[in-house]
Protein backbone atom coordinates (compact mmCIF):
# COMPACT_ATOMS: atom_id res chain seq x y z
CA UNK A 1 0.00 0.00 0.00
CA UNK A 2 1.23 3.12 -1.32
CA UNK A 3 0.87 6.58 0.81
CA UNK A 4 0.94 10.06 0.22
CA UNK A 5 2.40 12.58 1.97
CA UNK A 6 3.59 16.38 1.16
CA UNK A 7 7.17 16.94 -0.56
CA UNK A 8 8.96 19.93 -2.35
CA UNK A 9 9.31 19.91 -6.10
CA UNK A 10 11.31 21.48 -8.72
CA UNK A 11 8.74 21.24 -11.67
CA UNK A 12 11.01 22.73 -14.26
CA UNK A 13 14.21 24.50 -15.32
CA UNK A 14 14.68 27.48 -12.87
CA UNK A 15 11.00 27.40 -12.07
CA UNK A 16 10.17 28.03 -8.36
CA UNK A 17 10.17 25.35 -6.09
CA UNK A 18 6.30 24.02 -4.85
CA UNK A 19 4.71 21.03 -2.24
CA UNK A 20 2.64 19.08 -4.04
CA UNK A 21 1.69 15.30 -2.66
CA UNK A 22 3.94 12.73 -3.44
CA UNK A 23 3.39 9.01 -3.74
CA UNK A 24 5.74 6.34 -1.55
CA UNK A 25 5.10 3.24 -2.51
CA UNK A 26 5.86 0.34 0.14
CA UNK A 27 9.39 -0.57 0.82
CA UNK A 28 10.90 -3.41 -1.62
CA UNK A 29 13.92 -5.86 -1.28
CA UNK A 30 16.49 -3.84 0.00
CA UNK A 31 14.07 -0.62 0.56
CA UNK A 32 12.77 1.44 3.36
CA UNK A 33 10.74 3.99 4.15
CA UNK A 34 11.73 6.83 6.22
CA UNK A 35 9.99 9.46 8.04
CA UNK A 36 12.32 12.82 7.33
CA UNK A 37 12.44 15.18 10.49
CA UNK A 38 14.59 17.73 9.27
CA UNK A 39 16.40 17.83 6.41
CA UNK A 40 18.66 20.95 5.11
CA UNK A 41 18.45 23.14 2.27
CA UNK A 42 22.03 22.90 0.34
CA UNK A 43 23.07 24.35 -3.15
CA UNK A 44 22.81 21.33 -4.67
CA UNK A 45 18.98 21.41 -4.25
CA UNK A 46 19.59 24.60 -5.85
CA UNK A 47 21.92 23.57 -8.87
CA UNK A 48 18.98 20.68 -9.26
CA UNK A 49 16.17 23.84 -9.36
CA UNK A 50 18.21 25.56 -11.82
CA UNK A 51 18.96 22.70 -14.32
CA UNK A 52 22.31 22.26 -13.75
CA UNK A 53 22.84 18.96 -12.69
CA UNK A 54 20.28 16.72 -14.81
CA UNK A 55 17.21 17.64 -16.93
CA UNK A 56 14.88 14.98 -15.25
CA UNK A 57 12.32 16.85 -13.78
CA UNK A 58 10.14 16.72 -12.03
CA UNK A 59 12.78 16.56 -9.11
CA UNK A 60 12.05 15.72 -5.43
CA UNK A 61 14.54 18.23 -3.51
CA UNK A 62 16.30 17.62 -0.35
CA UNK A 63 19.02 15.13 0.62
CA UNK A 64 20.21 16.08 4.12
CA UNK A 65 18.57 14.72 6.24
CA UNK A 66 17.82 12.10 9.28
CA UNK A 67 14.28 10.35 10.51
CA UNK A 68 12.79 7.34 11.75
CA UNK A 69 12.78 4.03 9.74
CA UNK A 70 9.37 3.80 9.20
CA UNK A 71 9.16 0.24 7.55
CA UNK A 72 11.78 -2.03 5.63
CA UNK A 73 11.24 -4.17 2.91
CA UNK A 74 12.46 -7.80 2.50
CA UNK A 75 15.90 -8.85 3.16
CA UNK A 76 17.15 -5.37 4.67
CA UNK A 77 19.70 -5.91 7.30
CA UNK A 78 21.63 -2.66 7.87
CA UNK A 79 18.14 -0.94 9.66
CA UNK A 80 14.98 -1.77 11.46
CA UNK A 81 11.48 0.35 12.04
CA UNK A 82 12.28 2.46 14.93
CA UNK A 83 15.86 3.86 14.18
CA UNK A 84 17.24 7.12 14.13
CA UNK A 85 19.38 7.30 10.54
CA UNK A 86 21.22 9.71 8.96
CA UNK A 87 20.68 9.38 4.86
CA UNK A 88 23.38 9.30 2.54
CA UNK A 89 23.69 9.99 -1.02
CA UNK A 90 23.97 6.08 -2.21
CA UNK A 91 24.53 2.75 -0.46
CA UNK A 92 27.63 1.12 -1.68
CA UNK A 93 27.93 -2.29 -2.89
CA UNK A 94 30.97 -3.35 -0.31
CA UNK A 95 32.15 -6.06 -3.28
CA UNK A 96 33.69 -3.99 -5.99
CA UNK A 97 36.81 -3.02 -6.23
CA UNK A 98 36.99 0.51 -4.60
CA UNK A 99 34.95 -1.02 -1.73
CA UNK A 100 37.48 -3.77 -0.78
CA UNK A 101 40.34 -1.87 -1.48
CA UNK A 102 39.01 0.51 1.45
CA UNK A 103 37.78 3.86 -0.60
CA UNK A 104 34.15 2.86 -0.88
CA UNK A 105 33.05 6.38 -1.56
CA UNK A 106 34.09 5.66 -5.15
CA UNK A 107 32.51 2.18 -5.04
CA UNK A 108 31.58 1.32 -8.86
CA UNK A 109 28.06 -0.18 -7.93
CA UNK A 110 26.36 2.27 -5.82
CA UNK A 111 22.75 2.03 -5.64
CA UNK A 112 19.20 4.05 -4.66
CA UNK A 113 16.26 2.78 -4.09
CA UNK A 114 14.81 1.15 -7.37
CA UNK A 115 11.10 1.59 -7.06
CA UNK A 116 9.97 5.86 -8.02
CA UNK A 117 8.27 8.09 -6.07
CA UNK A 118 5.44 9.67 -8.00
CA UNK A 119 3.45 12.56 -8.36
CA UNK A 120 -0.71 11.67 -7.79
CA UNK A 121 -0.97 11.99 -11.37
CA UNK A 122 1.84 9.24 -11.61
CA UNK A 123 4.26 11.27 -12.82
CA UNK A 124 7.92 9.43 -11.63
CA UNK A 125 9.72 11.89 -9.74
CA UNK A 126 14.06 11.96 -9.82
CA UNK A 127 14.84 12.51 -6.23
CA UNK A 128 17.49 14.77 -5.44
CA UNK A 129 21.14 12.70 -4.66
CA UNK A 130 19.03 9.55 -4.89
CA UNK A 131 17.22 10.91 -1.49
CA UNK A 132 14.63 13.54 -1.89
CA UNK A 133 14.02 14.23 1.59
CA UNK A 134 12.22 17.75 1.62
CA UNK A 135 9.10 15.44 2.04
CA UNK A 136 7.37 14.07 4.93
CA UNK A 137 8.52 10.56 4.25
CA UNK A 138 10.79 9.10 1.45
CA UNK A 139 11.90 5.89 -0.07
CA UNK A 140 15.65 4.92 -0.44
CA UNK A 141 17.75 2.27 -0.39
CA UNK A 142 18.31 0.77 3.16
CA UNK A 143 22.16 1.09 2.83
CA UNK A 144 21.43 4.63 2.68
CA UNK A 145 21.09 4.89 6.11
CA UNK A 146 22.97 4.74 8.84
CA UNK A 147 21.76 4.46 12.83
CA UNK A 148 23.20 6.89 14.85
CA UNK A 149 22.34 8.19 18.63
CA UNK A 150 18.29 9.21 18.63
CA UNK A 151 19.60 11.52 21.85
CA UNK A 152 20.34 14.18 18.97
CA UNK A 153 18.33 17.16 17.02
CA UNK A 154 17.39 15.94 13.82
CA UNK A 155 18.41 19.02 12.58
CA UNK A 156 21.72 18.87 13.63
CA UNK A 157 21.90 14.99 12.89
CA UNK A 158 21.27 15.55 9.00
CA UNK A 159 23.85 18.31 8.04
CA UNK A 160 26.05 15.35 8.26
CA UNK A 161 24.36 13.98 5.22
CA UNK A 162 26.07 16.48 2.98
CA UNK A 163 27.74 19.78 3.65
CA UNK A 164 29.19 19.22 6.99
CA UNK A 165 30.08 15.60 6.01
CA UNK A 166 31.96 17.24 3.06
CA UNK A 167 33.94 19.79 5.21
CA UNK A 168 34.80 18.03 8.02
CA UNK A 169 36.17 14.89 6.12
CA UNK A 170 37.60 17.07 3.48
CA UNK A 171 39.84 17.93 6.74
CA UNK A 172 40.38 14.84 8.81
CA UNK A 173 39.77 12.23 6.25
CA UNK A 174 41.37 13.70 2.48
CA UNK A 175 43.64 16.06 4.38
CA UNK A 176 44.84 14.13 6.97
CA UNK A 177 45.03 17.13 9.05
CA UNK A 178 47.31 16.50 12.52
CA UNK A 179 48.05 17.88 15.88
CA UNK A 180 49.98 21.07 15.62
CA UNK A 181 49.61 21.57 11.79
CA UNK A 182 48.57 24.85 10.17
CA UNK A 183 45.66 24.46 8.27
CA UNK A 184 44.23 27.33 5.59
CA UNK A 185 40.69 27.50 4.60
CA UNK A 186 39.68 29.11 1.36
CA UNK A 187 36.06 29.85 1.61
CA UNK A 188 33.67 30.12 4.14
CA UNK A 189 30.29 28.98 3.47
CA UNK A 190 29.00 25.88 5.29
CA UNK A 191 31.55 24.09 3.97
CA UNK A 192 34.66 25.63 4.66
CA UNK A 193 33.22 26.48 8.25
CA UNK A 194 32.93 22.67 8.89
CA UNK A 195 36.86 21.93 7.14
CA UNK A 196 37.37 24.32 9.99
CA UNK A 197 35.59 22.95 12.87
CA UNK A 198 36.90 19.49 11.45
CA UNK A 199 40.74 21.06 11.77
CA UNK A 200 40.47 22.18 15.31
CA UNK A 201 38.90 18.92 16.02
CA UNK A 202 42.24 17.03 14.96
CA UNK A 203 44.59 19.25 16.84
CA UNK A 204 45.49 22.05 14.25
CA UNK A 205 47.24 24.77 16.07
CA UNK A 206 46.35 27.53 13.50
CA UNK A 207 43.52 27.60 11.04
CA UNK A 208 43.42 30.59 9.02
CA UNK A 209 40.16 31.29 7.47
CA UNK A 210 40.11 33.36 4.04
CA UNK A 211 36.60 34.61 2.32
CA UNK A 212 35.89 37.78 0.36
CA UNK A 213 32.94 38.57 2.85
CA UNK A 214 33.63 40.04 6.13
CA UNK A 215 30.44 38.58 7.72
CA UNK A 216 31.44 34.92 6.59
CA UNK A 217 34.79 35.50 8.42
CA UNK A 218 33.97 36.62 11.89
CA UNK A 219 31.32 33.31 11.53
CA UNK A 220 34.50 31.02 10.68
CA UNK A 221 36.29 32.73 13.68
CA UNK A 222 33.20 31.46 15.94
CA UNK A 223 33.73 27.55 14.41
CA UNK A 224 37.10 28.07 15.58
CA UNK A 225 39.60 30.09 13.23
CA UNK A 226 42.53 31.52 14.57
CA UNK A 227 43.47 34.21 12.09
CA UNK A 228 41.38 35.41 9.21
CA UNK A 229 41.86 37.00 6.07
CA UNK A 230 40.31 38.82 3.83
CA UNK A 231 41.01 38.53 -0.10
CA UNK A 232 38.64 41.02 -1.25
CA UNK A 233 41.75 43.40 0.37
CA UNK A 234 44.72 41.40 0.78
CA UNK A 235 46.65 38.54 -1.37
CA UNK A 236 45.51 35.54 0.43
CA UNK A 237 48.84 33.51 -0.46
CA UNK A 238 51.11 36.01 0.78
CA UNK A 239 49.11 36.43 4.11
CA UNK A 240 48.97 32.76 4.79
CA UNK A 241 52.92 32.83 4.31
CA UNK A 242 53.33 35.30 6.99
CA UNK A 243 51.01 34.12 9.38
CA UNK A 244 52.94 30.65 9.19
CA UNK A 245 56.63 31.56 9.47
CA UNK A 246 56.85 32.53 5.95
CA UNK A 247 56.38 29.07 4.98
CA UNK A 248 52.90 28.66 3.68
CA UNK A 249 50.53 26.10 5.45
CA UNK A 250 50.73 22.46 6.05
CA UNK A 251 47.04 21.83 4.71
CA UNK A 252 45.16 24.16 2.81
CA UNK A 253 41.70 23.68 2.04
CA UNK A 254 40.18 24.82 -0.84
CA UNK A 255 35.82 25.43 -0.18
CA UNK A 256 34.96 28.00 -3.17
CA UNK A 257 35.82 25.46 -6.62
CA UNK A 258 36.88 28.85 -8.92
CA UNK A 259 40.19 28.94 -10.82
CA UNK A 260 41.75 31.61 -8.54
CA UNK A 261 40.93 30.06 -5.22
CA UNK A 262 42.76 26.63 -6.57
CA UNK A 263 45.64 28.40 -7.52
CA UNK A 264 45.49 30.33 -3.85
CA UNK A 265 45.46 26.86 -2.62
CA UNK A 266 47.91 25.93 -4.66
CA UNK A 267 50.64 28.61 -3.83
CA UNK A 268 50.05 29.10 -0.08
CA UNK A 269 50.89 25.32 1.13
CA UNK A 270 54.32 24.67 2.78
CA UNK A 271 56.68 22.58 0.04
CA UNK A 272 55.87 19.50 0.01
CA UNK A 273 52.23 20.19 2.20
CA UNK A 274 48.51 18.85 1.18
CA UNK A 275 45.80 21.22 -1.22
CA UNK A 276 42.42 19.71 -0.67
CA UNK A 277 39.88 20.57 -2.96
CA UNK A 278 36.68 20.36 -1.95
CA UNK A 279 34.61 23.30 -3.50
CA UNK A 280 33.49 21.66 -6.73
CA UNK A 281 34.34 23.56 -10.51
CA UNK A 282 31.54 23.56 -13.71
CA UNK A 283 32.97 21.44 -16.69
CA UNK A 284 34.42 24.85 -18.20
CA UNK A 285 36.86 26.12 -15.81
CA UNK A 286 40.43 25.43 -16.49
CA UNK A 287 43.51 25.86 -14.05
CA UNK A 288 46.87 26.52 -15.87
CA UNK A 289 50.35 25.88 -13.76
CA UNK A 290 54.16 25.75 -14.54
CA UNK A 291 54.81 21.87 -14.25
CA UNK A 292 58.00 23.08 -12.40
CA UNK A 293 56.02 24.17 -9.84
CA UNK A 294 54.02 21.32 -9.51
CA UNK A 295 56.96 19.22 -9.98
CA UNK A 296 59.23 21.43 -7.24
CA UNK A 297 56.74 22.16 -4.86
CA UNK A 298 56.02 18.29 -3.81
CA UNK A 299 53.29 17.24 -1.43
CA UNK A 300 50.05 16.62 -2.66
CA UNK A 301 47.11 17.46 -4.53
CA UNK A 302 43.81 15.68 -3.74
CA UNK A 303 39.95 16.11 -4.39
CA UNK A 304 37.42 15.22 -1.27
CA UNK A 305 34.60 13.39 -2.20
CA UNK A 306 31.56 13.82 0.47
CA UNK A 307 34.54 14.25 2.38
CA UNK A 308 35.68 10.49 1.79
CA UNK A 309 33.72 9.77 4.13
CA UNK A 310 32.41 6.17 5.02
CA UNK A 311 28.87 7.12 6.19
CA UNK A 312 28.79 3.74 9.00
CA UNK A 313 32.21 4.96 10.16
CA UNK A 314 32.09 9.00 10.41
CA UNK A 315 28.19 9.93 11.07
CA UNK A 316 27.81 7.57 14.84
CA UNK A 317 31.63 9.16 15.36
CA UNK A 318 30.37 13.15 14.75
CA UNK A 319 26.86 12.63 16.70
CA UNK A 320 29.42 11.41 19.67
CA UNK A 321 31.86 14.00 19.63
CA UNK A 322 28.85 16.64 19.28
CA UNK A 323 26.77 15.07 22.08
CA UNK A 324 30.60 15.29 24.63
CA UNK A 325 30.91 19.38 23.69
CA UNK A 326 33.60 18.57 21.20
CA UNK A 327 31.76 19.41 17.57
CA UNK A 328 29.58 21.69 18.18
CA UNK A 329 26.93 21.12 15.20
CA UNK A 330 24.56 23.60 16.41
CA UNK A 331 26.54 26.42 15.33
CA UNK A 332 25.54 25.44 11.36
CA UNK A 333 22.05 25.64 11.90
CA UNK A 334 21.31 29.28 10.92
CA UNK A 335 17.21 28.92 11.35
CA UNK A 336 14.97 26.38 10.84
CA UNK A 337 11.80 26.62 8.60
CA UNK A 338 8.35 25.11 7.04
CA UNK A 339 8.58 22.80 4.11
CA UNK A 340 6.57 25.45 2.19
CA UNK A 341 9.30 27.92 2.45
CA UNK A 342 12.12 26.69 1.09
CA UNK A 343 11.83 28.93 -1.90
CA UNK A 344 12.62 31.88 0.40
CA UNK A 345 15.66 29.85 1.98
CA UNK A 346 17.11 29.66 -1.69
CA UNK A 347 17.06 33.50 -2.30
CA UNK A 348 18.77 33.91 1.35
CA UNK A 349 21.58 31.24 0.64
CA UNK A 350 21.80 33.30 -2.46
CA UNK A 351 22.66 36.18 -0.76
CA UNK A 352 24.81 34.36 1.74
CA UNK A 353 22.51 35.08 4.52
CA UNK A 354 22.47 31.30 5.73
CA UNK A 355 24.71 28.78 6.58
CA UNK A 356 22.30 26.47 6.52
CA UNK A 357 18.22 26.58 6.50
CA UNK A 358 16.89 23.00 7.60
CA UNK A 359 13.43 22.08 7.19
CA UNK A 360 11.82 20.41 10.21
CA UNK A 361 8.57 18.15 10.50
N1 LIG B 1 37.75 33.83 -2.43
C1 LIG B 1 37.41 33.43 -1.18
N2 LIG B 1 36.18 33.10 -0.82
C2 LIG B 1 35.23 33.17 -1.76
C3 LIG B 1 35.50 33.55 -3.10
C4 LIG B 1 36.83 33.90 -3.42
N3 LIG B 1 37.19 34.27 -4.64
N4 LIG B 1 34.34 33.50 -3.78
C5 LIG B 1 33.38 33.10 -2.93
N5 LIG B 1 33.91 32.90 -1.70
C6 LIG B 1 33.26 32.48 -0.48
C7 LIG B 1 31.86 33.01 -0.27
O1 LIG B 1 31.88 34.31 0.29
C8 LIG B 1 31.27 31.99 0.67
O2 LIG B 1 31.50 32.30 2.02
O3 LIG B 1 33.10 31.07 -0.52
C9 LIG B 1 32.05 30.70 0.33
C10 LIG B 1 31.20 29.66 -0.39
O4 LIG B 1 30.25 29.24 0.49
P1 LIG B 1 28.82 28.75 0.09
O5 LIG B 1 28.38 29.50 -1.12
O6 LIG B 1 27.98 28.80 1.32
O7 LIG B 1 29.06 27.24 -0.38
P2 LIG B 1 29.28 25.92 0.47
O8 LIG B 1 27.98 25.24 0.72
O9 LIG B 1 30.16 26.17 1.63
O10 LIG B 1 30.07 25.03 -0.62
C11 LIG B 1 31.32 25.44 -1.10
O11 LIG B 1 32.04 23.24 -1.70
O12 LIG B 1 31.06 21.15 -1.80
C12 LIG B 1 31.36 22.30 -2.50
O13 LIG B 1 29.62 22.41 -4.16
C13 LIG B 1 30.17 23.03 -3.02
O14 LIG B 1 31.54 24.19 -4.54
C14 LIG B 1 30.81 24.33 -3.35
C15 LIG B 1 31.80 24.53 -2.20
ZN1 LIG C 1 24.27 18.76 -0.46
ZN1 LIG D 1 31.48 -1.04 -4.17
Amino acid sequence: MSQEVRGVIAPGKDEPVRVETVVVPDPGPGEAVVRVQACGVCHTDLHYKQGGISDDFPFLLGHEAAGVVESVGEGTTEVEPGDFVILNWRAVCGRCRACRRGRPWYCFDTHNARQPMTLASGTELSPALGIGAFAEKTLVASGQCTKVDPEVSPAVAGLLGCGVMAGIGAAINTGQVGRGDSVAVIGCGGVGDAAIAGSRLAGAARVIAVDIDERKLRQAESMGATHTVDSSSTDPVEAIRELTDGFGADVVIEAVGRPETYRQAFYARDLAGTVVLVGVPTPEMRLELPLLDVFGRGGSLKSSWYGDCLPSRDFPMLIDLHRQGRLDLEKFVTEKIALDEVEHAFDRMHAGDVLRSVVVF
